[in-house]
């Protein structure tokens, strides 16, 4: 049992907002090697649209590469009940629906208001709930968005509590263009946990600003112990103009580690890792640590 979980996201997060097309064996590998890591969780793709996200389009190919790896769980996002479908028939024992706390951004990313995205989900959580899937829930822009600017706590409040009630197990708070602020993270963090257990919340930081580590931080502080990452600090969502990419696993572990946390990875692996998907997409390593540590 370790002190903090955290939840990879640079195969999906990262590599659907890749220029290239990513070879569909390179994001197999990937993900065998971040379970060799120690990861115990992967998102490993997205059963979206196609023509939406083609960078993903390979969604079945990589999950029957991948198989029933023993002691992971490979979540897989899904927008609605045909992306439910397909994600079922590919295999797929945990999904992850998203919405947001900002209407325009939601329309921009699902072509969905918030009501109407929640009111999609409702199918696919009775039959994730009949088939014994499980269900995250990605609450995004919790901290700023690219079109409506501020967003109210109280929307995000409300639309996690919503996902939570419909079933989520965990509810990621995702601050989708990384403006957020150590201060403005834990406050936001601390409203959400006021109606939902701290233990069912994960936080989800893009680095846009560099203010990614010290946000988790300080949210670490304030009780969190679920973080979302990605390897080489991959990741951006296409439909967030602006945004870059997820907080580095690497610089996390580095953090935890200083911290005397626990959480279950080999650092160096996870570094030489970093390395090898960075190289393979001809892009530089977005993680510190990596750098630091470029052998
Ligand atoms: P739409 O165009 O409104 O969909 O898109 P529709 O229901 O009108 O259907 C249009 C066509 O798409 C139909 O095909 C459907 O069958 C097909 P046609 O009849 O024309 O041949 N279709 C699908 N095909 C495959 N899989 C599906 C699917 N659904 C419909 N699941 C939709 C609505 C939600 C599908 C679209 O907007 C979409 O796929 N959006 C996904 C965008 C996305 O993936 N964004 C990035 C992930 S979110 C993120 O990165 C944030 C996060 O990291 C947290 C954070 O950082 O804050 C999670
Ligand atoms: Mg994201």
């Amino acid at each position: 049992m370790t002190n903090v979980r955290i939840v990879e996201v640079g195969p999906r997060d990262g590599l659907q907002n890749e220029p290239k097309q990513v070879a569909t064996a390179d994001k197999i590998e990937l993900i065998q090697r971040l379970i060799a890591c120690g990861h115990r969780t992967v998102e490993a793709t997205s059963f979206v649209s196609p023509q939406w996200v083609p960078q993903l389009a390979d969604a079945n190919e990589v999950m029957a590469g991948l198989g029933s790896p023993d002691g992971v769980s490979l979540p897989v996002l899904v927008p609605n009940l045909k992306g439910y479908e397909r994600a079922l028939g590919a295999g797929a024992k945990e999904i992850a629906v998203f919405t947001a706390a900002s209407e325009a951004f939601n329309r921009k990313n699902i072509n969905a208001g918030i009501d109407e995205s929640l009111e999609r989900f409702v199918p696919v959580f009775e039959r994730a709930k009949n088939d014994g899937v499980r269900v995250r829930g990605y609450v995004s822009t919790v901290l700023g968005c690219p079109y409506q600017g501020a967003v109210p706590l109280g929307d995000v409040v409300r639309v996690a509590r919503a996902l939570h009630a419909m079933g989520a197990y965990e509810i990621s708070l995702g601050d989708t263009i990384g403006v957020g602020t150590p201060e403005k993270a834990r406050t936001m963090l601390m409203a959400v946990a006021s109606e939902i257990p701290m233990g069912a919340l994960a936080v989800h930081f893009h680095d846009t600003y560099g203010m990614a580590t010290a946000n988790v931080l300080r949210c670490l502080d304030a009780g969190v112990r679920v973080i979302d990452a990605s390897v080489g600090g991959l990741g951006g969502c296409p439909y967030a103009k602006g945004a870059s990419g997820n907080v580095a696993s690497e610089d996390i572990v580095y953090l935890l580690d200083g911290l005397g946390l626990t959480h279950g990875l080999d650092l160096d692996r996870l570094i030489a890792t970093g390395h090898w998907i960075s190289e393979r997409l001809g892009r530089p390593n977005a993680s510190r640590v990596g750098k630091a540590r470029s052998g």
